[in-house]
């Protein structure tokens, strides 16, 4: 067993940044984190989704730089993997598939390059935290409710994702990571929102992060959705210096995934379509298309 089952970090009238998926990109959290102070907002109100770790040249200074800034984290299937030293990714890809394949070659460097400190911090995190934002009550996992490593995407049919809500009382929203990609749904009333990932583009052909910041405002919530621009081509410079996959180091300068295995055909027929930032008001106002606005 590893990690808590839930830690609550308490109610809050005042922005907090999210982020998911630092994946070992040491200049994309350093950005991510930058931003932060740019916007005044504390490590108390800085989530991160999981994933510290993945396909990126610095897992262990990057580990070393988010326990350091004192943020809250939420155990990731990276996490979990790597914690116990884990033979793949934990996101369940069939044997030989190209994500398997892919993945074997990251962890295996990941496992190489983190010491007993940083697994230990891995072990410690909790499967998810609970706040109150203007006192609506939030609840933080990492891919879904139902499983760690379970993909929600803005094109989920919205049965699944209101079943994710069934399996939470008294919540009103959940911010996930995990799938990679940023979106905010309102279903049944309540807010799904996920702030996509810095440590790798969203496969929309630009080489920007994703992150979010949410905003106590007249009663409502707004969710912003912003891009991250970082020095991506210092971390893809060092990816292929110490031999991590081509086709990560690739995608973090064409804004590309090496492979869409994971997509849903709506957000696999996007690829490569800039992503425009975007926000909306919660509860005040429907779900934000991120390529519309
Ligand atoms: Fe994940």
């Amino acid at each position: 067993m590893t990690g808590g089952p839930i830690l609550d970090i308490g109610g809050f009238e005042a922005p907090i940044l999210v982020f998911g998926g630092p994946y070992g990109n040491l200049e994309a959290t350093r950005a991510v984190l930058a931003e932060a102070v740019r916007l005044d907002i504390p490590a108390s109100r800085i989530l991160c989704t999981g994933d510290a770790c993945a396909y990126c040249a610095d897992p262990q200074a990057t580990v070393d730089l988010l326990r350091a800034a004192g943020i809250v984290a939420v155990m990731g299937n990276c996490e979990e993997s790597l914690a116990g030293d884990g033979a793949d990714c934990g996101c369940g890809f069939a044997s030989g598939s190209a994500c398997d394949v892919l993945s074997r070659q990251w962890l295996a460097y990941a496992v190489a390059h983190l010491d007993a400190g940083a697994k230990a911090w891995m072990r410690t995190l909790p499967r998810q935290v609970a706040f109150r934002l203007a006192g609506r009550r939030f609840r933080v996992v990492h891919g879904g409710v139902s499983e760690i490593s379970r993909f929600l995407f803005a094109s989920t049919p919205e049965g699944e994702v209101a079943e994710e809500f069934r399996r939470l009382q008294e919540t009103d929203a959940v911010i996930a990571g995990h799938c990679g990609l940023p979106f905010s749904r309102i279903v049944g009333g309540r807010l799904w929102h996920n702030a996509g990932v810095i440590g790798m583009p969203a496969n929309d052909g630009t080489p920007r992060g994703w992150y979010s910041v949410l905003r106590p405002e007249g009663g409502d919530i707004a969710v912003e959705h912003r891009s991250l621009d970082y020095d991506h081509a210092v971390q893809a410079r060092k990816m292929r210096t110490r031999g991590l996959p081509e086709g990560y180091a690739r995608g973090l300068e064409t804004g590309l995934w090496p492979n869409l295995d994971i997509l849903p055909d709506a957000e696999r027929q996007r690829t490569g379509l800039p992503i425009a930032a975007g926000s909306l008001r919660w509860p005040g106002r429907c779900q934000v298309d991120l390529r519309m606005t």
